[in-house]
């Protein structure tokens, strides 16, 4: 356990304007900073960072919290590591030695450096004086022509067709079976339980997250045998859904444009041909938080993915998914040569000049729908021609940004000879209605967040919505003020968790009761014993009750009166004794107010 003092100083230390603006760019609002939300897709800015509470809450997602759920959250951390990033960034140190046990039982540190010893190791065997070596060594500098820097600016190697070469060795420098085997480095047996080498007989390529660590590893046969690559599963110092290959290098060159690579040959080449700027995914396709990573680092991001139909459909999706995180995408069209469907056949095939300009002509997204829906109909017939404007007026009205829409009403007009202001207006109503649907979508998430339907976080919400939202105003009231919160330290108490019928809301309570003193808002207590989602949760809590609530005393007592009322209405259900069931009403009797909402 980290002590709570030192979680409190690191908040406070933490400037959460500063930090989020790392991810987020935020805008003035009065007295808060408004951006668009990180953890859902938005175009108008609901993802609010208040200074005056060092918090965060998001009205379209309901998002919210401290920075340390920010960072759980957008780093994808579990808590013990939100802490420490935190850390380090204010300049202080956690000694709190059990942090790395109670996370896993392997030690990251011991990991990544057994990780860095199997990158040696392979390499080393790559430049060995022995046949298998120099078959390795033709493929890579002769079939594949790479030069001898390339393969040592990468640190590609070999891994030798042995049993278990690489895990004698490691045993050698003193890891365990055990971290061998979480490592992915080797794999054991089903039948005599003995250790083997996860890769043999491949050429390696070592992933390198972006502070230099050896991560994980790509393996490609030399042939044509399947599986093509094996890659490192997940481990724990390695996700592949939030790595990049190459962003070690690409990180620096990267600020104007990145190019997105479906394979590591391709960026491999277009390193050595001079294009520092290109990254690849690791043996999947894009995911939400890739593109999220890669708008950390990038403005622009050209997609140049191979050149048929499954690169096709996997471009598409990425350009979605950049989008959504803001980045403006442009997709790479290689010119069809003989035998050229990745961008590393091309450089090979025409040079690092023609590549240059194949990249600077990347088409905009505007360009390649354009050439997609042109492609699809037959111009000539009349009908053909009104479904592809159909089509082109629902992609225009896509574009948020005017000036960028009226270019393209124009592109459009001309290339098929209508007046601009005929398509103008068809855009024009498919933007109105895309903006109702937008609206209706987004009060929806909204109210299912808040009716609790579908309810993740309290699966009890939906059984007794009214009261289980009386709970929720209690909760919120006692979250915003400490008097209220005094109320239950008072003799007897003005409320326990008994009045609570839903299992969160009661947790919550007691979290509220013993956790969180009658001093300040301090959410960073309630960090250790809820997920960064219900935090979320009980951050709207509170925030609702800022909004909507005029005369707190009166809607307190009210909420507490209909909760003590619904308990009691329970326990006679549940009981089978007409006097108690009678003394319980009587009791009651003067409680039946209701709560608002
Ligand atoms: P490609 O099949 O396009 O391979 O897969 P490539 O990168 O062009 O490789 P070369 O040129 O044939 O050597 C693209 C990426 O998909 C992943 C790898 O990350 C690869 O770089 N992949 C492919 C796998 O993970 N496993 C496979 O079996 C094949
Ligand atoms: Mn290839």
């Amino acid at each position: 356990m980290i002590p709570k003092e030192v979680i409190e100083e690191i908040v406070a230390r933490t400037d959460i304007v500063q930090l989020i603006s790392g991810y987020v760019t935020l805008k003035r609002a009065g007295s808060n900073m408004v951006g668009l939300c990180p953890f859902h897709s938005e175009r108008s800015p609901s993802f609010t960072v208040f200074q005056g509470t060092n918090s965060f809450y998001c009205f379209g997602c309901s998002a919210a919290g401290d920075a340390i759920s920010f960072v759980r959250r957008i780093e994808n951390l579990d808590y013990p590591d939100a802490v420490e990033f935190l850390a380090k960034r204010v300049g202080i140190t956690v000694i709190d030695t059990d942090v790395h046990e109670t996370r896993s039982r392997f030690d990251r540190k011991r990991m990544l450096e057994m990780n860095r010893e199997a990158a040696h190791f392979f390499h080393d065997e790559l430049f060995k004086d022995n046949p298998e070596a120099a078959t390795a060594r033709e493929y890579l500098l002769g079939k594949r022509a790479l030069a001898r820097a390339t393969v040592n600016h990468f640190g590609l190697g070999y891994a030798p067709n042995t049993f278990d070469t690489l895990t004698k060795r490691l045993r050698s420098l003193g890891y365990t079976d055990d971290e061998l085997v979480a490592a992915a480095l080797a794999r054991r047996s089903e039948k005599t339980g003995n250790l083997y080498d996860y890769f043999r007989g491949r050429v390696m390529f070592p992933i390198i997250d972006v502070t230099g660590n050896v991560i994980a590893f790509g393996g490609r046969v030399l042939d044509d045998t399947k599986p093509k690559y094996l890659n490192t599963s997940d481990t724990p110092v390695f996700k592949k859904t939030r790595n990049l290959f190459a962003l070690n290098f690409a990180r620096g060159e990267c600020a104007e444009r990145l190019i997105l690579c479906e394979g590591y040959m391709d960026v491999i080449a277009m390193h050595a041909a001079g294009f520092p700027q290109a990254v690849a995914t690791l043996g999947t396709a894009i995911t939400q938080d890739q593109a999220r990573i890669m708008s950390r680092y990038t403005k622009r991001v050209v997609i140049s993915y191979d050149m048929d139909e499954a690169g096709r459909h996997a471009a598409d999706k990425a350009m979605k998914l950049l989008e959504e995180v803001g980045v403006e995408v442009t997709l790479l069209r290689l010119p069809s040569l003989p035998g050229v469907k990745d961008p590393d056949e091309y450089i090979r095939a025409a040079g690092a000049d023609a590549f240059r300009k194949v990249l600077d002509g990347s088409q905009s997204k505007f360009d390649y729908t354009l050439d997609k829906i042109l492609s699809k109909y037959a111009l000539n017939d009349p009908q053909e021609k009104i479904r592809a404007l159909a089509e082109l007026r629902e992609a225009i009205a896509g574009f948020p940004s005017s000036a960028e829409r009226e270019v393209y009403i124009g592109v459009v007009a001309d290339k098929f000879s209508i007046p601009a202001k005929s398509v103008r207006e068809d855009v024009e109503r498919a933007l109105a209605r895309n903006r109702r649907t937008y609206k209706k979508k987004e009060g929806e998430t909204l109210r299912q967040s808040i009716t609790g339907y579908q309810d993740r976080i309290n699966p009890e919400f939906s059984k007794t919505p009214g009261i289980a939202r009386n709970e929720e105003t209690v909760l919120g009231l006692l979250l915003l003020d400490p008097t209220y919160r005094a109320a239950l330290h008072r003799d007897p108490p003005v409320l326990t968790e008994d009045d609570f019928l839903t299992a969160f809301s009661r947790r919550v309570f007691c979290a509220v009761r013993d956790k969180i003193g009658d001093g300040e808002w301090e959410i960073s207590a309630l960090n250790e014993d809820f997920t960064p989602e219900e935090i979320g949760r009980i951050f709207g809590m509170r925030n609702r009750r800022m909004q909507l609530t005029e005369n707190g005393d009166k809607l307190f007592s009210d909420c507490v009166a209909a909760l003590k009322e619904a308990v009691a209405k329970e326990k006679i259900t549940a009981s089978d004794d007409p006097m108690a069931a009678l003394e319980q009403v009587l009791k009651n009797k003067r409680s039946d107010t209701k709560g608002e909402e």
